[in-house]
């Protein structure tokens, strides 16, 4: 019976359509789940979408939909969005899955039952965006310690999990398992910032919104979105709390590996070992933290257009290119880095340069001097042992590779088996031996070390770019032969080379392509920036009568220089602006988010009245008035010096 393997990869949140870093983990599973397949495992890979939380239940209400219409979008477009990568999942589960939500009701009241959960109250802080509590201790700078946001007060009375209860048991767990959580430096994270300065009770529900699996025995109460969604791993297999599992739990659990981004390692290695101790469930094999995809040339952000995500790059460079530059840019142990130009320069030196300009010219070599056979005449000579040895010795240092998630390298290691094999033409140069009648049987035996080291190459590239390697294998006329026997050199016997074949990959011309590309981001810069609403305006237009100059001159005003701006959260039109005004800080609060997006701000001169007294606006003091122009329509224009001066001066 063949070995099992089960991978999961994290369970991607349905707030927004996901950007080419999420997408980046699936792939990633994807190529180790081919790579086990291939090696002769029976694989699962299950993969999804996690649907509940305080932030999806928010956008929804943004998007004029209920929760439910608009997890089912985003869920859809996750999904359609794997499948464009390729991932191969076997199981795509939903936190909105009925059998889901009935486990996850069932394993709360079973924690509470058997007093693992606890009802308590809460006072502290509280993160949207990572659905946290943290106690005034815990942040950092008065923001949330993981993610740096702002946090809000919060008082809930809550259901609490004893997490110190178990601290003990996954510290021996960690002993015994050295290999639980790869990277080590992620493992020595875990240890030195959480389990030894003591585990706190994590509170596990919630109240202040609806979007959740209700407490089934307290609907006054949610699950917590962590703990709903982390049990996906084992409710996708049909797990069952009062023990009617399904036969594919048997068989697959426990995971060989969770497959997860550096920020919710703490996640995956310390609650969710220490609910499924709770459970009397075994422990996952091993946790994955890799690194981030992050965008090269600054933060990626929906309203700069600039958000890099698959399908775009899938348009313009095909799914197995993508697949490619994602997979060899990120190290096993650190981040990565993505740009349109280098995934540009990447497709041109690799893709087209060494694999496909070594698969054109070994066919239209063939085709040239044989009339497309390839056929060994056993015209041996020594510069071919090292071109075999390359080439034999490749699959071993790949699986080495792989077994620590050494991905990159492994690609690496058959990147270098083409490179061999392109200097393997230059050293034996076919068109000379072409040349000389006597040297015909060499040629031939030349250009079928070549089919045969293309031949290797691609079987081992298979899991990579799976598109890519059956075609140009079926362009020799040959199939993609098993891993193991990547190890034999020869194993091909006479073939017949493609009288027409196609281009793997041609080379990009990186300015004609960026200037699409820019030209879109324009255009989603455009459409993104928030939307001039067509009402008619908010301020009083009558004529206002006669004033004095003494009370004109009552009003101070100045030039602010915009040195930071952002949203304020729960207000569509407010916008909280940090105004330099020489030596003088300020805050104001000012109401042109709806016409103005914060970047549109920043680094802008403006003019602002600095002497109104100070007015609190959605609980933030301002400090001043931004002085606009407004149209009959409502059209804001901010004011601003028609020549640079400098910040603070007098505005009369
Ligand atoms: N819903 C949670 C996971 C729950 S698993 C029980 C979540 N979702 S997410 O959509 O924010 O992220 C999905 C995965 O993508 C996570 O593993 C996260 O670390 C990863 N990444 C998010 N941004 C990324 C990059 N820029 N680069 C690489 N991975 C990225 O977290």
């Amino acid at each position: 019976m063949k070995e099992k393997y089960y991978i999961t990869t994290a369970i991607a949140y349905t707030s927004s359509k996901p950007h080419i870093g999420n997408t980046y983990e699936a792939i990633l599973s994807d190529s180790m789940a081919r790579f086990k397949r291939l090696e002769g495992y029976d694989v699962r890979l299950q993969t999804g979408t996690d649907e509940h939380g305080q932030k999806i239940e928010e956008k929804a209400q943004a998007a004029n939909k209920t929760p439910k219409e608009y997890v089912d979008g985003v869920a859809a477009q996750i999904k359609s969005i794997w499948d464009l990568v390729g991932v191969s999942y076997d199981k795509f589960i939903r936190t909105t899955d009925e059998y889901h939500e009935k486990q996850v009701q069932k394993i709360f009241k079973k924690l509470y039952e058997q007093g693992d959960i606890y009802k308590g109250s809460y006072e502290g802080w509280y993160c949207t965006p990572c659905e946290s509590f943290w106690t005034e201790s815990q942040l950092k700078d008065g923001k949330c310690p993981d993610c740096g946001r702002e946090v809000k007060k919060a008082h809930e009375e809550a259901y609490f999990f004893r997490m110190s209860k178990y601290a003990d048991r996954l510290m021996k767990y960690y002993e015994e398992n050295p290999d639980f959580i790869i990277p080590v430096s992620r493992k020595n994270e875990m240890v030195n910032n959480f389990l030894k300065p003591g585990l706190q009770d994590l509170c596990v529900s919630r109240s202040s919104f609806k979007w959740g699996i209700p407490v089934d025995f307290d609907d006054k109460h949610v699950v917590y979105v962590w703990l709903d969604a982390l049990t996906n791993y084992i409710t996708g297999l049909g797990y069952d709390v009062d023990g009617n599992h399904d036969a594919l739990y048997n068989e697959f659990w426990p995971a060989n590996v969770h497959v997860v981004g550096k920020d919710i390692v703490r996640f995956h290695t310390i609650y969710w070992p220490i609910f499924l101790m709770a459970l009397g469930v075994p422990l996952p094999k091993q946790v994955y933290g890799h690194g981030w995809l992050l965008q090269d040339g600054g933060k990626m952000s929906k309203s700069k257009g600039n958000v890099i995500y698959a399908d775009d790059l899938v348009e313009y460079f095909g799914k197995d290119a993508v697949r490619y530059y994602v997979l060899t840019a990120m190290p096993q142990d650190n981040d990565g880095l993505i740009s349109w130009e280098s995934v540009i320069e990447t497709i041109n030196s690799d893709l087209a340069n060494v694999l496909g300009n070594l698969v054109s010219r070994t066919i239209a070599m063939s085709n040239k001097y044989f009339d497309g056979v390839v056929e060994d005449k056993g015209a041996v000579e020594p510069v071919d042992a090292e071109l075999k040895d390359v080439a034999t010795a490749c699959y071993k240092k790949v699986q080495a590779k792989m077994d620590v998630w050494k991905v990159s390298d492994a690609m690496e290691e058959i990147l270098n088996v083409f490179r061999r094999a392109n200097k393997y033409i230059d050293e034996t140069m076919p068109w000379a031996l072409a040349k000389d009648e006597s040297k015909k049987d060499r040629l031939a035996t030349v250009l079928y070390n070549l089919t045969e080291t293309i031949s290797i190459g691609l079987a081992l590239m298979q899991p990579f770019m799976p598109d890519t390697c059956e075609k140009a294998i079926g362009m020799f006329g040959l199939t993609l032969r098993a891993l193991k026997d990547t190890e034999t050199f020869g194993l091909t016997k006479n073939t017949v080379v493609t009288k027409t074949p196609e281009i793997l990959f041609a080379r990009i011309d990186s300015a004609k392509v960026m200037e699409k590309v820019n030209q879109m981001i324009e255009e989603r810069q455009k459409a993104n920036a928030p939307k001039q609403e067509n009402k008619p305006a908010t301020h009083d237009h009558s004529e206002k009568p006669q004033i004095e100059f003494d009370d004109f001159t009552k009003i101070q005003l100045k030039v602010a220089l915009v040195t930071a701006c952002e949203k304020v959260e729960k207000s569509k039109k407010l916008l909280k602006l940090t105004v330099k005004l020489g030596e003088e800080t300020r805050t104001v609060v000012s109401g042109i988010a709806l016409a103005y997006t914060p970047e549109q701000l920043i680094g802008k001169k403006l003019v602002m009245v600095t002497n109104l007294k100070p007015a609190k606006l959605c609980g933030i003091v301002s400090e001043g008035m931004i002085i606009c122009a407004e149209n009959d329509e409502g059209k804001l224009a901010f004011l601003t010096p028609e020549k640079d001066i400098e910040d603070g001066s007098q505005v009369f």
